[in-house]
């Protein structure tokens, strides 16, 4: 079936921005014109690849950030290479058995890794965060200009099994785009998630702005191309 939105925007796989939840009862007295968009609305409303606030989907291997990032203080970008390319990527089988091949090899909880390993499969690491196909999203734009992971992310470093922190809807995006202040740090502490700037925020950022000349921009191409 092929389903847009109210305003038109063409879309395979959507997901609906939080206010639809106030409409959806008031979908069901449109009538039969209404039918095409209530039965997208449920078929997106209850899909479980939804992504939303708190989306916390089961992994199959219990893994920890609160534990790796936390507590053994593994920086991000050894699992992640966030930093130079658009796509921050999960980390292979090889990176975990750095060390499991010698930390916790008898371990039940890592049997899928060491299965993963000895049949050269990944692991099937289920999505958290999970843009809409027609949104454009770079991640080293973000990274090599100081916006930190915490900004997005939240803290990933006191987190047992990954949620999602933010509603990566239209408007978090520019609510950003358009007052980036609050957000801008200094290069080198992008992965630091308990970062506290030396001076105030909103001055410093300024300041981090206007030397690296950052504007990030509001166009409709910048993220739907
Ligand atoms: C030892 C490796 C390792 C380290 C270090 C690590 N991660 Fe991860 N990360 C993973 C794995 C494995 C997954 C996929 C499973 C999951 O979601 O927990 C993941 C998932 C994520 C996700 C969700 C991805 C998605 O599907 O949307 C985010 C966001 C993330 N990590 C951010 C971070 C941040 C920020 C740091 C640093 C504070 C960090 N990670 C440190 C291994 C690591
Ligand atoms: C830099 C080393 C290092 C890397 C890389 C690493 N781990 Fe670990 N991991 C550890 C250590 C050390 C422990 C044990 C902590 C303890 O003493 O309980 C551990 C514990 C675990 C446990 C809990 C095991 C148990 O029986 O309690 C799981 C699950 C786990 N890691 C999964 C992973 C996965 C998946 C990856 C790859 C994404 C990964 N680890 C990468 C060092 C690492
Ligand atoms: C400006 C916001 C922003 C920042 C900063 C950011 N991320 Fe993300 N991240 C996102 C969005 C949005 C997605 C979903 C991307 C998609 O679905 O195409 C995502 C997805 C991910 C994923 C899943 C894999 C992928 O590429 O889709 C990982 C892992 C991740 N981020 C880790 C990190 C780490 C580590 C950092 C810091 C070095 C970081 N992110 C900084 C917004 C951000
Ligand atoms: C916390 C702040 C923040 C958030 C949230 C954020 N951005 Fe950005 N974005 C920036 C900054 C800062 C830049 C860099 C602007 C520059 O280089 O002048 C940028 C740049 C970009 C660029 C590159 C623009 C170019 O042509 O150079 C794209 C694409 C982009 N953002 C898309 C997104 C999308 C899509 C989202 C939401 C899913 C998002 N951003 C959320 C701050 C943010
Ligand atoms: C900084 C990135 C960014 C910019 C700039 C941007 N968008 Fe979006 N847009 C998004 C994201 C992210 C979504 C997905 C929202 C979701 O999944 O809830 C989206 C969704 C949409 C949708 C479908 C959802 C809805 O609200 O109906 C339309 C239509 C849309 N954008 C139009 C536009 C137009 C027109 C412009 C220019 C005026 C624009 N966008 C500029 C990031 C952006």
């Amino acid at each position: 079936m092929n389903c847009s939105t109210p305003s038109g925007w063409p879309v395979t796989s959507f997901n609906f921005p939080p206010w639809t939840n106030k409409i959806r009862p008031l979908v069901g007295v449109l009538g039969a014109g209404g039918l095409v968009y209530v039965t997208c609305l449920v078929t997106w409303g209850f899909s479980p690849k939804t992504t939303d606030v708190g989306y916390q989907p089961e992994q199959p291997i219990p893994y920890s950030h609160a534990l790796h990032a936390g507590k053994l203080a593994i920086d991000c970008r050894y699992c992640h290479v966030a930093g130079s390319g658009a796509h921050a990527s999960v980390p292979t089988t090889e990176t975990c058995m750095n060390c499991h091949g010698m930390v916790k090899t008898k371990s039940a909880k890592l049997a899928p890794l060491r299965e993963s390993w000895a049949k050269d499969e990944p692991v099937d690491w289920v999505k958290v965060h999970d843009l809409p196909d027609y949104v454009y999203f770079n991640h080293s734009a973000h990274i090599k200009r100081g916006v930190g992971c915490v900004s997005c992310h939240g803290r990933i470093d006191k987190m047992e099994v990954v949620a999602q922190e933010h509603t990566l809807s239209m408007g978090w995006c520019l609510d950003c785009h358009r007052n980036p202040e609050a957000h801008l740090r200094p290069q080198d502490l992008i992965t630091v998630m308990d970062y506290t700037p030396e001076r105030p925020q909103l001055e410093l950022g300024a300041e981090i702005r206007q030397k690296n000349n950052i504007n990030p921009p509001t166009d409709c191409s910048t993220c739907h191309r």
